[in-house]
């Protein structure tokens, strides 16, 4: 009998393999894709990652890599000033993209990224991974269920300290290259969270400050968030915690889920009340754990079922683009230094950033 063909095993390349470049090379590999070829800047890291990672091809220029690589997908794992060129080059290439988030610095070029990626009929998926995430997915359908009643509040919380490190890592410090802060960086998992959990956003009030690192960017950030449905939202976001933690709270009219990674634990608490009490202890608690994958593992495996059009999406360049519009929103609000309306916000950082005073 003449043994059935296997199925052709995708070829995946990597540009940018600093910080969160492992946990591509882990997914993709977890999905049976082979990592063929990677791109960095700087030659250094890029022969470090070549070896260790015992990959055959690695590129110090992305162009080139489009050219010669032959990929079926690619990850952008490069900070977020070069988001917008190197998705319209793997566009143009044919190649199925996975870009890390921030999508990008503003809505003109998140924009000029997905309208690139549908005339190419590539895939764009953007790298918030925590809707991919166990708690998270869980907790999604638990409200889609509308087992906790109507969303009232949501609480989302992303704070760390840059590991221990004194310094914060250079891709982040500058506006130059790192675009905003840890509103941005961290703001945008929450934002396309709080959209993820509670719908359309209508008003956001932020408040930004530097208070830890001598960067011309803040390093806390804090937002109220008011919701199309009426409910409301607050996010914290932050690089002056000591340690890490990220974590979500939801509200309903008919119980609460809440979640956080603070104490290891891998269980989504979802509190509600059948029986008669007053106090916190008298409220019935069921536990969800979860174990598996780690979200970017499932994020990537998710992204490669897109690709062979077996699942969706599990986030678009427009779930994307619209954190960043959030994002924007909130930086424009901290600079006038008052709520705004969803549709009144610029839309480039620079604007936003305009009122915004740093030391
Ligand atoms: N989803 C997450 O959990 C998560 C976590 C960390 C970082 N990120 C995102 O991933 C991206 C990269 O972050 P990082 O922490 O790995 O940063 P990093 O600074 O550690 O690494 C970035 C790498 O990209 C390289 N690079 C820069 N410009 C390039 C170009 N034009 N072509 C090729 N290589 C280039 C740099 O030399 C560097 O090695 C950012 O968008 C960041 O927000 C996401």
């Amino acid at each position: 009998m003449t043994p059935r063909p296997r199925p052709k095993r995708p070829r995946a390349g990597i540009v940018g393999t600093g910080g969160i470049s492992q946990l591509h090379l882990d997914g993709h590999r977890a999905a049976g894709a082979d990592v063929v070829a990677i791109c960095d800047a700087d030659p250094g890291t890029l022969a470090e990652r070549a070896e260790a990672w015992n990959v055959p091809a690695a590129y110090e220029d992305a162009a080139r890599m489009f050219r010669e690589a032959e990929l079926d997908v690619v990850s952008i794992a490069t900070p977020v000033s070069t988001h917008h060129d190197l998705v319209r080059a793997a566009a143009a290439a044919g190649v199925h993209v996975l870009c890390e988030k921030p999508i990008a610095l503003d809505l003109d070029q998140a924009r000029s990224m997905i309208v690139a990626c549908e005339r190419a009929g590539v895939v764009l998926q953007i790298g918030h991974q925590l809707r991919s995430d166990g708690a998270v997915a869980h907790a999604r359908r638990l409200v889609d269920a509308g087992t906790i009643g109507e969303v009232s509040y949501v609480r989302l919380r992303q704070a760390h300290d840059w590991g221990g490190a004194d310094a914060v890592r250079p891709s982040f410090a500058t506006r130059a290259t790192g675009g905003g802060g840890t509103l941005l960086d961290n703001g945008c998992h929450l934002m396309d969270l709080a959209r993820y959990f509670a719908g359309d956003v209508d008003e956001v009030f932020a408040r930004v400050a530097t208070r830890r690192w001598p960067i011309e960017l803040e390093d806390t950030a804090h937002v109220s968030l008011r919701f199309a449905s009426g409910a409301l939202g607050a996010i914290e976001a932050s690089w002056t915690a000591t340690g890490w933690e990220e974590g979500f709270w939801i509200y309903g009219t008919r119980g609460s889920l809440e979640w956080t990674n603070r104490h290891q634990e891998p269980v989504l608490r979802h509190a509600f009340r059948d029986s008669p009490g007053t106090t916190w202890d008298g409220t019935d608690v069921a536990t969800v754990a979860y174990a598996g994958e780690r979200a970017h593992t499932r994020q990537i495996r998710a992204f490669h079922a897109a690709v062979r059009d077996e699942g969706e999406n599990p986030c678009t360049g427009e779930d994307g683009l619209e954190a960043v519009r959030l994002v924007l929103a909130a930086y424009d609000s901290a600079s006038r230094g008052r709520p705004l309306r969803l549709g009144e916000e610029s839309t480039d950082l620079a604007h936003a950033f305009e009122g915004i005073v740093t030391p």
